[in-house]
């Protein structure tokens, strides 16, 4: 059985979709890939690790299906499980609230204590974003709008990081 559960909302041909399949690629067989859409709280419950992701949509929300998914989601017991967050957004467009997506979901969730793959903010110009806390976003964030050539990279990066404090 997978062991890493990637649970993504928008659509299945869009730029959210696209990174949860790299970051599905990197992590290999152990990990299932899921669209929130047609997602159960069994789905959530079989995972001991949680890739969760969405864009930033409206003024700093997440999908609309992420909305309708997450209470269902956290009335699976997430106690024990490790969480990693990515968000996407657009910083020259949306500067106010750059991949707020990601801080929304961050903020919906029990046991923050068990959010990794925090990373820098350097490299990223923007002038708020409710997914910084304490200088750094609270996952992975990308913007296959404006800055498409660092993508990989920062998938890469940070798949080897959250494998790094996840021991996965
Ligand atoms: C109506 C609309 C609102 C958006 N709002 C934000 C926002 O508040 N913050 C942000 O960083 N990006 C925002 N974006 C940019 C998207 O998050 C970005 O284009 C993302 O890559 C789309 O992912 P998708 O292809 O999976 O839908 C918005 C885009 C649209 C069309």
């Amino acid at each position: 059985m997978s062991k890493i559960g990637i649970f993504f909302g928008g659509k299945d041909n869009g730029s959210t979709a696209k990174v949860a399949r790299k970051i599905q690629e990197l992590l290999g067989d152990e990990a299932s890939i899921h669209n929130v859409a047609s997602a159960a709280k069994t789905d959530v419950e079989k995972y001991d690790f949680l890739v969760l992701g969405t864009a930033a949509w409206g003024i700093g929300e997440m999908h609309s299906d992420w909305e309708r998914f997450i209470d269902t989601m956290v009335e699976a017991d997430l106690a024990e499980k490790k969480i990693g967050l990515f968000g996407l957004g657009d910083q020259k467009i949306y500067p106010e609230s750059f991949v707020d997506g990601m801080g929304t979901i961050f903020c919906r969730l029990p046991h923050k204590e068990n959010v990794i793959g925090y990373t820098s903010t350097r490299g990223y110009h923007f002038y708020y974003s409710t997914a910084e806390k304490d200088g750094k976003f609270v996952g992975l964030a990308i913007d296959d709008d404006t800055q498409k050539e660092f993508t990989d990279e920062r998938v890469k990066n940070w798949v080897k990081q959250i494998r790094e404090e996840a021991g996965i």
